[in-house]
């Protein structure tokens, strides 16, 4: 069981909008719904392999991962992982939270968009640096990392030959379907599989994230520890004792009285990506039949001189999930000046850390003032340990959530419509 002091989640800016009542109203559905998924059943079941992939990812292919990660580490100074959506968004947002703790190659994200003016400047930065290739989709047809990694593929064939590029390819895809799977076969890629049950935002704790940062020294035993822990708390059948659920049906109220859009904000300026892999987890899952909280970010204090006054001052119809680190870095402090003329004396000697912690809770008493619902949630630091946590708890709090929406949470059929306009617009044959 995680340690309550590792991860913690707090209701109490709920009040007065929301009867804390009703929370504790729907302990018997939230029960209901971790039932059905224990028991691998209702909309979407297919999918639901995320929920074994904390024991299920400890296995042959972890170790052959392991030593394959250990190689890349020692032979290039580059990789470039090549994905969009879920098959980079999570490795991504684990990287940069854990960037300080992260040894040896550069860790470059391509394939996600298609903007000759990006991908012009990725390609720049891999020139006279020895350059290994990470490819992963799913489907293994998707337009965005499919151009990409020709791109790419024909910058590793340039420089090291046909031999030599299939050794600095790695392919993550499906066990046996998509264009990337008969390729891999073909070129005899190293290859790693997804498995069928697991969606790409459900996949950060199968290879698509674990390679990445087994590659960047990252210690993936422990993020699926963490993971497994927070598994194990999760299926309390007691609400109050049951973060996920909690949080899931406190949205879910919050939804039902009118407030319609959820901001992730957080303070650490590490955690921009997290934001963006958990706006892809609930945005994709809920946003469905007209249905769902439409998820949104901001990065404090930054976007408090940008979207401060809106959430202040704007529409009543947002409510506020704080993402806090209880550790604190006391070392940066505020140094005492010659001349004292900026006015910063009152702060000497402080730490930044000290100063933002203030800035928080300022702007949580200040929001909470202008009519904004808040929710908290705080990990006591951030290692692989509390992010495994944290990944699993959104994951979990999600399927519920949706469940709770009635809607599937596990597919995206809303996808597919551009993806059909803009093939008709390239002319791709049928
Ligand atoms: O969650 C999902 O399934 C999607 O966001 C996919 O991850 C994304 O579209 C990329 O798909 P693929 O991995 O098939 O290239």
């Amino acid at each position: 069981m995680p340690d309550a002091r590792a991860f913690s989640l707090d209701l109490t800016g709920l009040e007065p909008f929301l009867d804390l009542g009703g929370i504790e109203a729907r302990n018997d559905l939230a029960r209901a719904i971790g039932a059905e998924l224990a028991r691998r059943e209702g909309p979407g079941a297919d999918f639901l392999g995320w929920l074994d992939l904390p024991r299920t990812a400890f296995g042959p292919d972890l170790v052959r991962l392991l030593d394959a990660a250990e190689t890349a580490r020692g032979d290039c100074d580059v990789v470039v992982v090549i994905g969009i959506g879920g098959s980079y968004l999570g490795a991504e947002a684990v990287l940069s939270a854990l960037a300080d703790r992260a040894s040896g190659p550069e860790i470059l994200f391509a394939g996600t968009h298609l903007c000759a003016a990006g991908l012009r400047r990725l390609l720049r930065r891999i020139e006279g640096r020895d350059v290994r290739l990470c490819v992963i989709s799913k489907s293994g047809t998707t337009l965005e990392p499919a151009v990409s990694f020709r791109l790419f593929r024909a910058a590793l064939r340039e420089r090291y030959g046909r031999d030599g590029e299939r050794r600095r390819i790695t392919a993550i895809t499906d066990a046996s379907r998509g264009a990337l799977r008969a390729l891999a076969d073909a070129e005899g890629w190293d290859t790693y599989v997804i498995p069928d049950d697991v969606g790409g935002r459900f996949s950060v704790l199968t290879p698509v994230g674990l390679w990445p940062l087994a590659v960047a020294g990252l210690d993936v035993r422990r993020l699926l520890e963490g993971a497994a822990d927070m598994a194990a708390t999760c299926e309390n059948p007691v609400l109050s004792a049951n973060p996920a659920h909690l949080y899931a049906v406190a949205r879910h109220l919050l939804y039902g009285a009118g407030y319609t859009t959820e901001v992730l904000s957080t303070f650490h300026s590490d955690l921009g990506p997290l934001q963006e892999w958990w706006k892809q987890l609930f945005g994709e899952s809920e946003g469905k039949h007209g249905r769902g909280i439409f998820p949104a970010s901001c990065r404090f204090t930054t976007d408090l001189h940008s979207l401060g006054q809106y959430l202040q001052d704007g529409r009543r119809e947002l409510f506020e999930t704080f993402l806090t680190v209880r550790e604190t870095d006391p070392a940066l402090v505020v140094p005492a000046s010659t001349d004292g003329g900026d006015g910063l004396g009152y702060l000497e000697g402080r730490s930044l850390d000290d100063i933002n912690a203030q800035a928080f809770a300022g702007t949580r008493a200040a929001h909470r003032e202008g009519g904004l619902p808040t929710l908290s949630l705080e990990l006591a630091k951030l290692d692989e340990r509390s992010l495994g946590g944290l990944l699993f708890f959104f994951e979990k709090a999600v399927a519920v959530s949706g469940r709770l929406l009635g809607v599937n949470p596990f597919d995206q059929p809303g996808v597919e419509a551009y993806k059909r306009e803009m093939f008709r617009l390239l002319g791709k044959p049928a």
